[in-house]
C-alpha cells in the first residue's frame, strides 16, 4: 500500500505530536512573557494609587461634605482646651463674639459660683449695622428662654429688644452692630449651680441660632 499523502503514517503522527508540543511550549513561553508584561503594567498603574505613594500628585476633591479627621481632632482639641483652660477665677470675665453670619463663637459658657460678679463682654466681629444684624447677650433660665425671646421682638430696638421690667431677664447687654463692643456686669448670687440657663441674642429671629448654655459651676 503506497503512501498517498493523506493516510495514516507513524512518521506523520510523531511529527504532528512533536509539532503540537513545540507550539504549546512556544505559547506558554509567550504567555509567560505577556503575563509578566501585564503584571508589570498592572503593578506600575496600581502602585500610583497605593495609600502611601504619590499622595501629593493625586487629584484633590473640590470639597468634602465632612472631614471626619478634622472634625474629630477639632472636637478633641476643643474638649481638651475647655478642660485645660477652664479656670474658676478667670471665668468671672467672659468674652463672647457675634458675627455677620448670625453666630456666636461659643455654645457654652461656664462661670464659677465663687465669682462675686460676672462680666460678659460681647464683641461684634462683623461689619453690618445694628439695625440689620444687631446682637446682644441676654441671660434667662432654660424655661424662660423661649417666652422671653418671643416677647423681645415687641420691645423694639430702642429697648435693645429686651422686654422692659421683665424679671425673667437675668442679665442683658445693649444691642450692638459690626465693630462694636459692649459689656454687662451682674451678680450670680441668685443663680443656682444645678439650674440650667440659656444665653441668646434677642434680636428678632436670632435666638433660634444664636444661643448657648450658661452654667454655674459649684
Ligand atoms: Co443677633
Amino acid at each position: 500500500m503506497s503512501d498517498s499523502g493523506l493516510g495514516f503514517s507513524v512518521k506523520r503522527f510523531v511529527i504532528f505530536i512533536v509539532a503540537c508540543a513545540i507550539i504549546t511550549l512556544v505559547f506558554e513561553g509567550m504567555s509567560d512573557v505577556g503575563g509578566s508584561m501585564i503584571k508589570g503594567q498592572v503593578s506600575r498603574t496600581t502602585s500610583k494609587f497605593h495609600p502611601e505613594k504619590n499622595v501629593g500628585d493625586r487629584i484633590k476633591p473640590v470639597f468634602v461634605l465632612e472631614d471626619k479627621t478634622a472634625v474629630a481632632s477639632a472636637e478633641n482639641s476643643s474638649d481638651d482646651s475647655v478642660v485645660d483652660s477652664w479656670n474658676a477665677a478667670d471665668s468671672c470675665e467672659q468674652v463672647i463674639e457675634g458675627n455677620d453670619m448670625l453666630q456666636f463663637n461659643l455654645k457654652e459658657m461656664k462661670v464659677s459660683a465663687a465669682c462675686d460678679s460676672v462680666t460678659v463682654t460681647l464683641k461684634h466681629t462683623g461689619v453690618m449695622a445694628a439695625e440689620i444684624m444687631g446682637h446682644n447677650w441676654v441671660l434667662t433660665t432654660d424655661s424662660d428662654f423661649m417666652p422671653v425671646a418671643t416677647a423681645a421682638a415687641g420691645a423694639g430696638l430702642e429697648n435693645n429688644y429686651v422686654p422692659v421690667g421683665d424679671d425673667r431677664v437675668l442679665s442683658a447687654t445693649s444691642i450692638i452692630g459690626g465693630g462694636e463692643e459692649t459689656s454687662v456686669t451682674f451678680s450670680i448670687g441668685s443663680l443656682s449651680a444645678g439650674d440650667d440657663y440659656t444665653f441668646f441674642c434677642s434680636f428678632p429671629g436670632h435666638y433660634a441660632i444664636m444661643k448657648g448654655s450658661f452654667k454655674v459651676i459649684a
